[in-house]
């Protein structure tokens, strides 16, 4: 468990949220397969704007890339949360993504204490291991073809301590005990204030100065070659700014790099 007396509940998240916040719609649920997949079908059964779901495991959690989310009953904080974009573009989907990994960072540091690292473009590291992971989806329009509804989807790993074999030496928990229902209103909140002004620029700021990456060495896959390469920047609008091997400066807007070396 995440702490001694910690249950996920409705009530007690909902006894965190500011005043603002605490009429939204919040879903608890003991197992789900995803909070994402259960988000999308409410989202497009018109749930509110801001509605959150939260789940104590999950059977079948989605990841970035087509991968899995290793979810275990109790000890990670699973939730999804649904939100009418102003924009209809894909810039949104892309700051959503910023400024969501802001916010967790900065309520687990609120909640535990502990500083989680961003890796571009949305993981958390905390001692050198991914502890969180954030999956943002797009709900399209069929008539217009835009986007009708986002979901914000996180996955924290509180305490879990044994992962599957396949991520075992790169996973971990923040480790410390925390009550999920403080931290999950916390990032709701967190979330919905960035998202009613997802321009600012301070949001982009605190990526900045919460990210893992800048100066690192890295490799990512480009038309089916590995790219070595080093992070320079992020970008105003959350690209990562890259010089290749071949002295080659590039953006990268979405896709996968990895660390080589040093991740704390
Ligand atoms: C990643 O690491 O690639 C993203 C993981 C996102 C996991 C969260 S858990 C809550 C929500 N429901 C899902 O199925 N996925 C997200």
């Amino acid at each position: 468990m995440c702490s001694t007396n910690d249950v996920l509940s409705a009530d007690l998240i909902r006894s965190h949220l500011s005043a603002d916040y605490r009429k939204n719609n919040i879903y608890v649920l003991p197992v789900v397969d995803s909070t994402n997949t259960v988000a999308k079908e409410m989202a497009k059964s018109g749930a509110s704007h801001g509605t959150l779901i939260a789940a104590d495991e999950q059977t079948d959690g989605r990841g970035r890339m087509g991968r899995g989310f290793f979810s275990p009953k109790g000890s990670g904080l699973y939730m999804s949360i649904i939100l009418y974009p102003h924009q209809k573009d894909v810039s949104d989907v892309q700051m959503l993504t910023v400024a969501g990994a802001v916010a967790v960072a900065s309520s687990i540091e609120k909640i535990t204490g502990l500083s989680p690292k961003i890796k571009w473009v949305n993981d958390l590291y905390l001692r050198g291991r991914k502890i969180c992971g954030i999956l943002a989806e797009a709900v399209t329009d069929m008539k217009s073809g835009s986007i009708a509804s986002l979901v914000l989807g996180i996955g924290i790993n509180c305490s879990t301590e044994r992962f599957p074999e396949d991520i075992q030496l790169k996973a971990g928990s923040l480790g410390v005990p925390l009550n999920r229902n403080a931290l999950a209103a916390d990032i709701l909140c967190r979330c919905l204030d960035m998202f009613e002004d997802l321009g600012n620029e301070k949001i982009i700021e605190e990526y900045r100065s919460r990210s893992l990456i800048i100066g690192k060495r890295i490799t990512y896959i480009k038309d089916h070659a590995e790219i070595e390469a080093v992070a320079l920047e992020i970008s105003d609008n959350g690209n990562l700014v890259v010089r290749r091997a071949d002295g080659k400066v590039e953006a990268l807007s979405f896709g996968e790099v990895s660390i080589q070396g040093d991740l704390t």
